[in-house]
Parts: structure tokens; sequence; C-alpha cells
């Protein structure tokens, strides 16, 4: 009598069918994958024998046209994807415009699903072409804000962070610099709002849905017909990377 497959063998078979799919092509990983792990190098393999192009088919495989909601199912990281979206719970809670709605929904994009380092910096370029000016402003100025706190608004120095980075860290010059830039710009409280939103928002208890948003981000994110990556913007190749994050060249 056979028995149906456990979840671990249907996980080693899917593994196996995409290592057959991958066949002989090489992944070729980027420096900073390297860098990551404390390597200055491209890897062995870093050129040689037939390379990855194109679809990588050990991810998800995106559809042609890919739309925000898209990227969100198959590429971001779950816990960090979890987190953008109780932070734009908690904004919708508290009756926050559509607009502030969505940059709380985007604030920590890069960190989800590109690069943790400037997170605010990489998160605004991300979306830059695609939201109202005021939302990647606001997405690249709450990085620095999150280190000073706003009595104003009960914000206070974030306790997580001197858990995180302990009690004597301090933030580079360039924070401070777009911190103190940032206090006397129109749409400070809009960054700020940010922050203020970020808190609760670790709650392990709170589930949201990413459908949730689904009109927010119909009504704010101007999503190219063509798809994220196959428009012509300056954000588009890294929407491009995103979705064949091994591609040799
Ligand atoms: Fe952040
Ligand atoms: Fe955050």
């Amino acid at each position: 009598m056979s028995t149906a497959p456990t979840l671990s063998e249907r996980a080693d078979e899917l593994e196996h069918r995409q290592m057959e799919e991958l066949g002989e092509r090489i992944v070729g990983k980027s420096l900073l994958y390297h860098l990551a792990d404390g390597e200055r190098t491209l890897g062995e393999r870093a050129f040689g024998g037939l390379m990855l192009m194109g679809e990588d088919p050990r991810l998800p495989p995106l559809p042609e046209k890919p739309t925000l909601m898209d990227f969100f199912r198959c590429r971001f990281a779950v816990a960090p994807q979890a987190h953008l979206l109780q932070s734009a719970n908690l904004a919708q809670k508290n009756g926050l415009s559509d607009k502030m709605v969505l940059a709380c929904l985007l604030h920590d994009i890069a960190v989800a699903g590109f690069i943790r380092t400037d997170h605010g910096y990489w998160g605004a370029q991300l979306v830059e072409p695609y939201v109202d000016e005021e939302v990647s402003w606001a997405i690249r100025a709450h990085q620095a804000l999150r280190f000073f706190p706003d009595e104003s608004v009960g914000y206070a120095y974030p306790e997580n962070y001197r858990m995180l980075f302990g009690e004597d860290y301090r933030p580079e010059p360039y924070v401070v610099a777009a911190y103190e830039e940032a206090r006397r710009h129109k749409w400070y409280m809009s960054a700020r709002i940010i922050c203020v939103n970020d808190l609760y928002s670790f709650d392990p208890n709170v589930h949201v849905e990413l459908e949730q948003f689904e009109d927010v981000i119909g009504r704010e994110f101007r999503q190219p017909p063509e798809g994220l990556g196959n428009d012509n913007t300056p954000a588009s190749h890294m929407w491009r990377t995103l979705r064949w994050p091994c591609n040799a060249l």
C-alpha cells in the first residue's frame, strides 16, 4: 500500500526537480552576496560553462508583466513583509490617507525585498517613479528619523534599537545630517508618521493579508502596464535585478 508523500518528501522532490531544471547552468553571484559572507570574490566559478541568464527555476515564477503585488508574493521575504503589512494596517486604523498608508506599506520595502544597508534610500529609489513624490521622500527620510525622538508625536528612540545595535550605538554623520535636513523639510511630518506607525508593527499576534491593500495600491501606485522591470524608468533595472538576481551580467 502506498502512502502519500510527507511534506518534507515533497519539498525534497521539488528541490530535486528544480536542480534538474537548472541543469548545468552556473549561478553567477554578485560581489555583494559574497561580501555579505566576508569574502571579496565572485566565487570560484564566477564565469565559464553555461551561466544562468533569465528565469531562475529555484525561485517562484513571476508573471510576464509583474506587478507590485506579484513581487510581494514571489520575491519579498515573508517576515519583514508581515512587518510592512502590520504597519500599513496600523496606519489605516489610525485613519491616515491612502498616500500615507502606501508609504507605511512600502517603508521597509528594501529590507523585505532588496538590500538592507541604507534601506530608506534603496526603498525610495525602488518606488520613486511609481508613487507620489511625498511618499518616496518620506520613505527615504524615515531611515534617519527612526534614530531621533520627537516628543510632539510621542515618538521615542526605539527600545529594540538598543537591543539590536547596543546602548552605545550612534548613527553615522550622514544620518545625522539627513535627519537635520528632514527636520526643516515641508514633508517632515510624513516621514515622522511612518516612524510612529512603525512601532506597534512587530506584534506577532496581528495577522494582515496583502489583499487588504489591493485598492490602496491600485489608487496610489502607478503600476506600469508592461510590468515592473519591463518599463523604462530609473528604477526598472532594480526590479529586473530582483526578478533575475543571479544573471551573470
Ligand atoms: Fe525602516
Ligand atoms: Fe519598519
